[in-house]
């Protein structure tokens, strides 16, 4: 290991640069800030470096009077300019890793972000790699592209994965309370990187070597992937059986061991779970081997969406072609402002090839789809009155759902928010 760096480390003088600065990179930079490390924060994104130079978030996790304070502290700097990566002892990456087309990943983000640290990468330098990826990325991708700078991995510089496991909007568990895993290329590489980390988080869990920790990240994700294919693959069973599948969840999860609940819905959305699991998907091929639970639950999740609209087809009958549709929630997931792959979307542009479709949002004022921006209703009786029915698509808290339900016609919900309404205005996904 590093004397030099490790001291560094230990006396908070480690110089640490975040590549990235989205819903991973933002917090992460601003946690090692505040434990009183210089940072600095790089992006390609000229909008996002403006806000945060003008001292305004742009994510619901990190408030401005943060990024206000560790400014005046000298702590927290962002810019475009890679060059300033020469006087950095450690740089993080988070940039995407998005899908290029059905099921094969996009590593560009990823390639881009190692060739500008490479030009400035120095002798004991430490790079880690956040971004979700397939097993194999740090060892087959990035050490041989670093190592195109003359210098020779795990012996003049370090090199480990450790994934990033954030959920953003989750205030029980900000990044530094979720334990990090960490797998280095060599041990020198994982005890400085696991160094680095116990500044800002109490729990780190090192494993043997970078693939173990991108398939542990990949684990997780499929897990998820997984565990919400089947239970909405459950939902459509015990629809066609005449079974509430939400009363047989709560009756499930009384057992207090072997038994973990899962919720059906619309869908997955966001940047994860819809893409990661596909990343070792995509990768197992390559030895031949095929991952049938993933593809099988991503296939599933997908259809939600269309097997909503067969529902609404069925209840509504033949006024179901020119009825009046209101989606509630478009967001991916409850309570956050991200609109990435959200089934909700899915769901309304399926819709409007048949229905006048609206949506409401608390978070979200307008939408765009299919070229056209879209705006939130105002939520007044006289106005959910108009529907032929509505759709609970998203279970966000500040909804006001007992206008809903005193107001609809017609109530389809896809989140059980009216859990304890047995009349027939309710029908439940
Ligand atoms: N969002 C989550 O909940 C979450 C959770 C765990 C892990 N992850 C993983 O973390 C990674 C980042 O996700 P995110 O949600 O923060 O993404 P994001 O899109 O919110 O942010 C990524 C940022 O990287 C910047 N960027 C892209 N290419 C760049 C480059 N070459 N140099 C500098 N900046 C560049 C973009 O401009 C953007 O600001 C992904 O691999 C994701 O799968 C995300």
């Amino acid at each position: 290991m590093s004397i030099t760096l490790k001291n560094k480390i230990i006396n908070k003088k480690a110089r640490i640069a975040v590549i990235g600065l989205g819903y991973v990179g933002l917090p992460l930079d601003v946690a090692f800030a505040q434990k009183g490390f210089r940072v600095l924060g790089i992006d390609t994104d000229a909008h996002r470096i403006g806000r945060i130079q003008n001292l305004e978030s742009y994510n619901a996790d990190v408030s401005n009077a943060c990024i206000s304070r560790i400014t005046r502290q000298k702590v927290f700097s962002v810019s475009m300019d890679f060059s300033l990566l020469k006087d950095v002892d450690v740089v993080i990456i988070c940039v995407p890793t998005p899908l290029k087309r059905k099921y094969t990943p996009d590593i560009s983000f990823i390639v881009s972000a190692v060739r500008s640290i490479t030009k400035y990468l120095h002798k004991n330098m430490l790079i880690i790699l956040e971004s979700t990826t397939y097993p194999g990325t740090t060892e087959e991708l990035i050490k041989p592209e670093l190592e195109k700078s003359g210098l020779k991995a795990g012996k003049d510089f370090h090199v480990a994965f450790s994934p990033e496991r954030i959920d953003p909007g989750n205030k029980n568990f900000v990044v530094t309370k979720i334990p990090k895993v960490v797998g280095g290329l060599t041990k020198a590489c994982s005890q400085l990187t696991g160094l680095l980390y116990s500044q800002i988080i109490q729990n780190v869990h090192q494993v043997s070597s970078c693939r173990a920790a991108e398939m542990t990240k990949l684990l997780e994700n499929s897990f998820r992937i997984v565990n919400i294919g089947w239970i909405n693959e459950i939902a459509q069973m015990c629809n066609a059986l005449g079974i509430d599948v939400w009363e047989v969840i709560d009756a499930a999860k009384t057992k207090p061991f072997g038994f973990m609940p899962f919720y059906p819905g619309l869908g997955v959305g966001g940047h994860c779970i819809p893409e990661d699991p596909l990343y070792l998907y995509w990768k197992a091929k390559h030895y031949d081997f095929s991952c049938k639970f993933i593809k099988l639950a991503a296939d599933t999740n997908h259809n939600m969406p269309a097997y909503a609209v067969s529902r609404l087809q069925e209840m509504l009958g033949k006024s179901f072609k020119n009825a009046r549709v209101l989606v509630l929630g478009v967001t991916y997931k409850k309570d956050v402002k991200d609109l990435r792959k959200s089934p909700s979307l899915t769901l309304i542009e399926l819709l409007q090839k048949y229905t006048r479709v609206d949506y409401y949002d608390p978070l979200v004022g307008f939408v765009k789809l299919g070229g056209l921006d879209i705006q939130s209703i105002d939520l007044t009786p006289a106005i959910v009155k108009k529907y032929d029915v509505v759709v609970v698509a998203v279970d966000h808290s500040a909804v006001n759902y007992d206008l809903i339900y005193k107001n609809a016609r017609l109530i389809f919900d896809t989140r059980n928010v009216y859990k304890d309404k047995t009349d027939k205005k309710v029908v439940k996904l």
